[in-house]
């Protein structure tokens, strides 16, 4: 009998190699190649040959013919769940759900099959990782109900494969991709050889019959998908789920979406029974805000098409230490630098011998620049132990020479400011135009041009 034919495939990357080696040549990920076995020739064959499934009646359509009625979407049922989707899941797309063990995605899934089923037909919930038995029980605290879902515990690609051809479901969920394997490869379920293959197959499955499709995808330590890139790429859509352990509420983004804006974001609160959609993030950031405490200040941030209020905090407090300690959490710790080195320079606070420690509150992360005025109001505020007004409300991005950009979305962040009750609004001169479009009723918009400006203001 011949020997099986071994190759090492690269995790990271996908190269393969003849031989193991310490560091991936294509890549240069350390200890990364791992041992599998190529399949015998035959089922290789059979491999390449699939391929052919997705171009079924390929002939080219004229751009004017092709007919956009196809692209209708359905909605989950779940409003906030539908706008990361960009709008509903569309037929025949493939979406991979990403996140960490125990933030919820075995339970938004099973919550929006429920939904689905009930108005667009049999939903199939593949579970490599729990019994049936295990599903249903955390169903009956969902409510699940009548509803017509099929729950098959199998890894087997093929077998789950067989099943969708037989029920024609209107959505196939595959919990997770990481736990699938195919039986043409002999390498274990999550190495890269069958998380591609899962990918792929599942991906004719969904185009070739037009199901839309979700797998859900295992985060690794620093938060990227485990598994290639390429699962990235074979993909239509993306979807982060992200959460604090510690806090109630999650957050699902879309990081890639053919069909609908990135940086989308839908919030969750999980309860006891299951997810709750938070149709007003902000009222759920500001909610536990201590107003008129020096240190907090009120941020209009946009993620994706929403405006979001949250509340930057910061705390200055003199350095017991030498090296005084700056610390960032929901920001980037460069950003706060830089932001800490312009309000030394411009706006004339000494911070050289203080800590600085600056938090959004409620688990939340913000990376737009607009952000930097709400950080440098909190620092601010923190130093000269004033507060600001309770309803003002700031955004705005801050250059190196200490002055005040104008940010995109301004009329957008300023209608939400408005909404939530706020009466005055502090923002970049540059933007100061939207107050004919945001239509800002009884709220002072306040133009400023530089930090000090700004500083002058909001600390009176
Ligand atoms: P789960 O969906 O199993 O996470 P994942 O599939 O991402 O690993 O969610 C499990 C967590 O959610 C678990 O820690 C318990 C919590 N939870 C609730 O708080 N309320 C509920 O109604 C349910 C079903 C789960
Ligand atoms: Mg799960």
């Amino acid at each position: 009998m011949k020997p099986p034919k071994v190759v090492f495939v690269c995790q990271e990357c996908g190269a393969q190699a003849p031989k193991w080696m310490g560091r991936c040549t294509d890549c240069g990920a350390w200890n990364s190649l791992v041992e599998e076995r190529v399949g015998d020739p035959p089922a290789v064959a059979a491999a390449t040959n699939r391929y052919a499934q997705l171009g079924a009646g390929g002939t080219a359509k004229l751009y004017a013919d092709v007919d956009i009625a196809d692209a209708l979407r359905l909605s989950t049922g779940i409003g906030e769940f539908d706008r990361v989707l960009g709008g509903g899941v569309v037929p025949g797309s493939l979406v991979l759900l990403g996140g960490e063990p125990g933030i919820g995605k075995s339970t938004l899934l099973l919550q929006a099959a429920a939904h689905f089923a009930r108005a667009a037909g049999p939903v199939l919930y593949a579970s490599g990782e729990e019994s049936e038995h295990q599903i249903k029980s955390r169903g009956d605290r969902l409510n699940v109900g009548e509803a017509p879902i099929y729950l098959l515990a199998e890894t087997c690609i093929e077998r789950i494969l067989e099943e969708i051809a037989r029920l024609k479901p209107a959505l196939v969920i595959v919990d997770s991709v990481q736990t699938v394997f195919s039986i043409k490869f002999q390498s274990a379920p999550g190495s890269i050889g069958q998380v591609r293959e899962a990918a792929t197959q599942f991906l004719f499955a969904a185009k070739g019959q037009n199901i839309p499709t979700v797998l859900v995808g295992h985060v690794t330590k620093d938060g990227s998908l485990a598994g290639p890139k390429v699962l990235e790429h074979v993909v239509d859509t993306v979807l982060s789920f992200e959460g604090e352990r510690h806090h109630a509420h999650r957050v699902v983004r879309a990081v890639k979406n053919r069909f609908g804006a990135v940086s989308e974001l839908g919030v969750f609160e999980m309860t006891g029974v299951g997810l709750r959609p938070v149709p007003n993030p902000s009222m759920l950031f500001l909610s536990e805000r201590a107003s008129g405490t020096p240190g907090s200040a009120v941020l209009c941030c946009v993620e994706g098409s929403r405006p979001i209020l949250v509340e930057v905090q910061a705390l200055v407090s003199a350095s017991t230490y030498g090296n005084p300690r700056r610390m960032a959490i929901g920001l980037d710790q460069n950003r706060l630098s830089l932001l800490l080195a312009v309000l030394e320079k411009r706006a004339g606070l000494n911070l050289a011998g203080d800590d600085v420690y600056v938090n959004i509150a409620g688990g939340m992360s913000v990376d737009e620049p607009a952000a930097d005025l709400g950080v440098v109001a909190a620092v601010a505020s923190s130093m000269r132990n004033r507060s600001l007004a309770g309803s003002t409300a700031v955004f705005g991005e801050v250059g190196l020479s200490g002055e005040i950009r104008g940010v995109p979305q301004a009329a957008l962040r300023v209608r939400e400011a408005v909404q939530m009750g706020f009466s005055r609004i502090v923002m970049p001169a540059a933007n100061i135009d939207v107050r004919e479009t945001a239509g800002e009723g009884d709220c002072e918009l306040v133009g400023v041009r530089s930090v000090g400006e700004a500083l002058d203001h909001l600390l009176t």
